[in-house]
C-alpha cells in the first residue's frame, strides 16, 4: 500500500474551546459567575489560545449570559490568550468593549428562517446590523470573527444549499472578518457534505481562516473534523465536556467535546498546545458542578484511568 497516496494532513490546529459561551448558554439554571470564571480559568491553564468565554446579547432571549459582563471581570488574562464574545448588534459591541474582550464573533445564518428565530431580524437585516459592529470593531482594533449557523441544515428549513453558505460567507467576508466559523448548529452533517460546503466557502474565504464548528446531535463531529482535515481547515471549535447546544435550536446536542478532540489529534501526531489531563480535569470539574456525567468519551476513560 502506497501511503502517500493519502492526503497530507496539518502538523498543528488551533481549537478554539466554546464551552463557557457555547456550552453554558444552553444550561436552564443559571450557573454562578464564580464557577464559569474558574471554568474560563482552567481552560486557559490548559493550554488554550482562544476561549469563547462570553456572550454579550440580550439577557432577555439567553438569561444564562446575563453576568458576562461580570466573568470577563473576573478571570485571570493569560497572555497570549484571545477571550471572545459574542455580539448581537452596537448595544452588545459596546459592553464587549467595556469588558475588554479580544475578539468578537458576528454570528449569522445561512438559514433566512433561523435568523428570525435566533436574532430577530432577516438575514439581510444581521448584515446591516453588524456593519456597525465591523466599524467599531476595527477602529478599536479587535479580532473580528463571523459566524455562520445552519451551514448543513436548519432545525426550520430544512435543507441548506452550499451555494446560500457561500453567499452569507462573502457578506461577513466583506464586513471585514478576520476568521470564519462554519457552523454545524444541529449536529446533521456529513464528512462529504462538510467537504462540498467547504469547498464552496474556500471559493469566498481564505482556508486558513476557516473553522469548523460541529455540533455532535447525530455523532459526526470527529468524522466531519477528519473530513475537515483532509481538505486543509485547521481551525476547530469544540466544547469541554461536550457542554451545550443552541437555545433557539430545539433538540441540537453540544458542541464535539474537546477532550474527544484532543485526543484524536494526538493520535494524528497534530500538535494542539493543549495539555489534555488540565483539560480532562476541567471537565470533570464543570460536570460535577452540573450534577451530571460529562458526555466525553475520552474525558471520561482518561478521568476513570486517574481515579483507578
Ligand atoms: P430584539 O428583542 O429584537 O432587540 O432582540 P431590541 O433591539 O428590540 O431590544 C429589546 C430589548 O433587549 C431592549 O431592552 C434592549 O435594550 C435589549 P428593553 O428596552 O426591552 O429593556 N437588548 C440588549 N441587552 C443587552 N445586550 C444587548 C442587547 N440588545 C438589545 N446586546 C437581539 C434582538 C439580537 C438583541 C436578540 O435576538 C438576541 O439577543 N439574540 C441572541 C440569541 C442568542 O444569543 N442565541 C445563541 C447564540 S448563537 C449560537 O449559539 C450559534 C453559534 O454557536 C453557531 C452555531 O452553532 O450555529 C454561534
Ligand atoms: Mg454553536
Amino acid at each position: 500500500m502506497n501511503l502517500s497516496q493519502f492526503p497530507h494532513l496539518p502538523n498543528s490546529v488551533k481549537i478554539v474551546e466554546v464551552g463557557p459561551r457555547d456550552g453554558l448558554q444552553n444550561e436552564a439554571t443559571i450557573v454562578d459567575s464564580k464557577v464559569k470564571v474558574e471554568l474560563i480559568n482552567r481552560l486557559s491553564a490548559a493550554g488554550f489560545s482562544n476561549i469563547e468565554a462570553a456572550s454579550f446579547v440580550s439577557p432577555k432571549w439567553v438569561p444564562q449570559m446575563a453576568t458576562s459582563a461580570q466573568v470577563m471581570n473576573s478571570i485571570t488574562r493569560r497572555a497570549g490568550v484571545i477571550y471572545s464574545a459574542l455580539v448581537p448588534n452596537k448595544q452588545g459591541m459596546e459592553a464587549a468593549l467595556a469588558a475588554g474582550v479580544d475578539e468578537v464573533v458576528i454570528f449569522g445564518s445561512a438559514s433566512e428562517a433561523f435568523s428570525e428565530k435566533n436574532i430577530n431580524c432577516s438575514i439581510k437585516e444581521s448584515i446591516l446590523r453588524y456593519r456597525d459592529v465591523a466599524v467599531l470593531a476595527k477602529a478599536n482594533n479587535i479580532r473580528l470573527r463571523g459566524s455562520i449557523s445552519c451551514s448543513f441544515g436548519c432545525p426550520y428549513q430544512g435543507a441548506i444549499s452550499p451555494e446560500s453558505v457561500a453567499v452569507i460567507v462573502r457578506q461577513f467576508r466583506d464586513l471585514g472578518c478576520d476568521e470564519m466559523d462554519i457552523a454545524d448548529t444541529i449536529g446533521v452533517g456529513t464528512p462529504r457534505q462538510v467537504q462540498t460546503v467547504m469547498q464552496h466557502v474556500m471559493n469566498e474565504f481564505p482556508v486558513s481562516g476557516l473553522a469548523g464548528h460541529f455540533h455532535d446531535t447525530y455523532g459526526q463531529a470527529l468524522a466531519n473534523i477528519y473530513a475537515s482535515l483532509e481538505i486543509g481547515i485547521s481551525v476547530f471549535h469544540s466544547s469541554v465536556a461536550g457542554l451545550g447546544g443552541c437555545p433557539y435550536a430545539k433538540g441540537a446536542s453540544g458542541n464535539v467535546a474537546t477532550e474527544d478532540v484532543i485526543y484524536m489529534m494526538q493520535g494524528l501526531g497534530i500538535a494542539t498546545g493543549i495539555d489534555l489531563n488540565k483539560l480532562v480535569d476541567a471537565g470533570q470539574f464543570i460536570s460535577r458542578h452540573l450534577g451530571r456525567k460529562s458526555v466525553s468519551r475520552a474525558g471520561n476513560a482518561l478521568a476513570s484511568k486517574f481515579l483507578t
